[in-house]
Formats: structure tokens, sequence, C-alpha cells
């Protein structure tokens, strides 16, 4: 089988494409490599000792993407291409809901006249606002999203849901990522976020490396144990594994799947510093500040559907994730250096 990995380049999707090559599949990425770099896959091809096709184009680039259906006889999409950043998505949110919304709905267009009907969409946590059910199910209600970013993961799950309703021969399957951090073991692929990161587990690694002086930690009054941010932190190639699962019950012809990739554990961001302390062997300085607007107090998964469904369940734990996340940060300390 050929996959399309839309955002193929990046952080989630490096990882993917090596799942999906050492489990046999052919893959085909598209990236306008807007937050990522060819090397990534060059060092995907390293690790596995197999090659990816590529083409360095733009899923708001209809013509582009027609011409790699024409060519390629894909079999199904993964689709990771999108932009994140919750706090640009609020200065720019033009450029969000055009760059996800009108670039989803040009990949759904190619797709539909190519007749691939098969789609793996990554989603997120974020669907579910404040959420009202703690470990959060499935079944819990989407809440309010405070942001654009998230907004438009929300309306995306919404134009899958439409057309899958109105063209039953689509498969779409709907994963609601929870935290991804860590890296490859291998320590060749992993996260390079631009100029500051957004996100602690980033950020933690650049004050171990010395980029930076200290940790921000955004609220010690939460209602939870130690006053900080519960989250539920699952390793990416955990993450990654999850969507070859996936793949297995699109084969069955699943119509509308929707699953949670969580561990079910919920961790503080003062847990974060003092394991990646563990894992480092070096002190990470903090201080403890405000809120981050927008944050809510605690995030964890109930992963029971995914498990019993697809037959996954994240495997890795706390201190490999943080292991890893130094292993790829110390062994690449400017990223892929871009
Ligand atoms: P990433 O930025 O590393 O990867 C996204 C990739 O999409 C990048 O390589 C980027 O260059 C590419 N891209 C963006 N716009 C494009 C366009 N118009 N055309 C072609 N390529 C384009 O991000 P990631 O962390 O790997 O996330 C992958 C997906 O998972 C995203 O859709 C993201 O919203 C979603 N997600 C991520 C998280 C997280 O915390 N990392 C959580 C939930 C959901
Ligand atoms: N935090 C800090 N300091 C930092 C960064 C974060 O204390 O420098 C705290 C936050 O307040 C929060 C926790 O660390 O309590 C995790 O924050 P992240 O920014 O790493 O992650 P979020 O849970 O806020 O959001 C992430 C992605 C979203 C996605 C969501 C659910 O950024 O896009 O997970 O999957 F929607």
């Amino acid at each position: 089988m050929r996959i399309l990995v839309t955002g193929g380049a990046g952080f989630i999707g490096s990882h993917t494409c090596v799942e999906l090559l050492e489990s046999g599949y052919e893959v085909v990425v598209l990236d306008n490599l807007y937050n990522s770099s060819v090397k990534a896959l060059e060092r995907v091809e390293q690790i596995t000792g197999k090659k990816v096709t590529f083409y360095e184009e733009d899923i708001l680039n209809k013509e582009g993407m027609n011409a790699i259906f024409d060519k390629e006889k894909i079999d199904a999409v993964i689709h990771f291409a999108g932009l994140k950043a919750v706090g640009e998505s609020c200065a720019k949110p033009l450029l969000y809901y055009h760059n996800n919304i009108t670039g989803t709905v040009n990949l759904l267009e190619v797709m539909s006249s190519h007749n691939v009907k098969n789609i793996i969409f990554s989603s997120s946590a974020t669907v579910y606002g404040d959420p009202k059910i703690i470990p959060v199910t499935e079944e819990c209600a989407k809440g309010e999203i405070t942001n654009p970013y998230g907004k438009t993961k929300s309306m995306l799950e919404e134009v899958m849901m439409d057309l899958q309703k109105s063209d039953p021969e689509w498969n779409v399957v709907l994963l609601r990522y929870f935290n991804p951090i860590g890296a490859h073991e291998s320590g060749l692929i992993g996260e390079d976020p631009k100029g500051i990161p957004n996100n602690l587990v980033p950020f933690v690694a650049q004050v171990a490396i010395g980029k930076r002086p200290f940790v921000h930690v955004f609220g010690s009054d939460y209602a939870t144990p130690d006053g900080t941010g519960i989250r539920d932190y699952i390793h990416v190639v955990d993450l990654a594994k999850g969507h070859v699962c996936a793949l297995d019950k699109i084969k069955e012809n699943c119509g509308l799947k929707i699953y949670n990739l969580g561990t079910g554990h919920g961790y503080s961001v003062l847990d974060i510093i003092h394991t990646f302390e563990q894992a480092c062997g070096k002190e990470i300085p903090y201080k403890l500040e405000e809120r981050r607007p927008g944050d809510i107090a605690i995030n964890y998964s109930d992963p029971k559907k995914a498990k019993d469904e697809l037959h996954w369940e994240a495997k890795r734990d706390l201190f490999t994730m943080m292991k890893d996340s130094w292993n790829w940060q110390s062994k690449n300390p400017e990223g892929y250096g871009k």
C-alpha cells in the first residue's frame, strides 16, 4: 500500500514515516517545508534503510496536488500538514483558517476526484476545550475552544464527518492527540521548533542545553497536587505507531472513527522538569509565574477505546520520553540546522 503523508517532514510526520516504512508501506511525502527540513526525511531513510518519495508542495496548491495524485497510486492519506502555534493563530487567524481549512478542503477535493477515500487526520485534545470528564473519553462533548488553531481542528473534524456522511465509501479516522513529546531513540529525528518554543518539553530541553536560563512555569495555583498544570504526555514513537494501527482499521472499511491517542496518565509541569533533570543529569532552573491565558488545569485521556478497537496502547514511560528528548537535543543542539 502506498500512503501519502502530508506534513511528513514535520515532527510527528517524520516519526510516522519511520513506522510506516518499517511496517512495509510505501511512503510519499508532501510538505512545503514551512516548519520543517528535508533533512528529517534523509534521516528517516537513514533509520529505515528505505526510500521516501518527496514532493515539496503546498496543500494550498490544488494543481500541484492533482499532479501528485495523477502520478502516484495513493491508497490512503495521513494528513499532518497544518500550522499549529496557538499564540500565532490568535495574532494571525486568517493565516490559520486559510492554511488549515482551505488546504484541507483542497486535499479532500483532490482525493475525491482521484477516488482516494481513506484519510487519517491529526486532530487534537484541544477540541474538548476544558473537558467535562477526566480522564477524557471520546464520548466527552467538544468544548469551548479559545484559539483559532484549535477551532480549525474542530471545524475540520466536522468537515470530514459531513463528507463521510454524504458518501459512506469514505473511511475517516480522526485521531485526537494529547501532548506528543520525545524523539526517535536513534536521536536522528526529533522536534525542531523555530524561535522560542511554545511547548513545555522543547523549552525545558533548551534550558538543559544552556540556550535559555530557566523554565517559566505558567501557574502554580491550579487545583492539582503541586499547583502546576497536568497533561497527558505521549511519546511521539507511540503516537506514530497509532497511525499504523489506524491504517489497519481503515482496511476494515471502518467508516467514521474517532480515537484519543494518549497514555491515560497525567503529569504536572514540575514532574516534567524533575524527570528531565534525571534524564540529563543536570539541574533545570525554573521560576513559578502567572498562569498562561487560555490554559486549563488538567487534561488527560482515557485511552481504552484505542486499546480495544485499534489494539494500540502507549508503551513508553515518562523517563523514556525525557531521555529520548535529551538524546535528540544534545546530539542536535541546532536541530536540523536550517
Ligand atoms: P509540524 O509543524 O512539525 O508538522 C507539520 C508539517 O506540515 C510541517 O512539516 C509543515 O512544513 C507542513 N505544512 C504546514 N502547512 C503546509 C501546507 N500548506 N502545505 C504543505 N505542508 C504544510 O507539526 P507536528 O507537531 O508534527 O504536528 C503535525 C499535525 O499534528 C499538525 O496538524 C498538528 O496540528 C497536529 N497536532 C500536533 C500536536 C502537537 O502538540 N505537536 C498536538 C495535536 C495535534
Ligand atoms: N507550560 C509551562 N511553561 C512553558 C510551556 C508550557 O509551564 O514554557 C505549561 C503549560 O501551562 C501547560 C503545560 O506546560 O500546563 C503544557 O503546555 P504545552 O504548551 O506544552 O501544551 P498544551 O497542553 O498547552 O497544548 C498542546 C499543544 C496544543 C494541543 C494540546 C492538546 O500545544 O496544540 O497540547 O493536544 F492542542
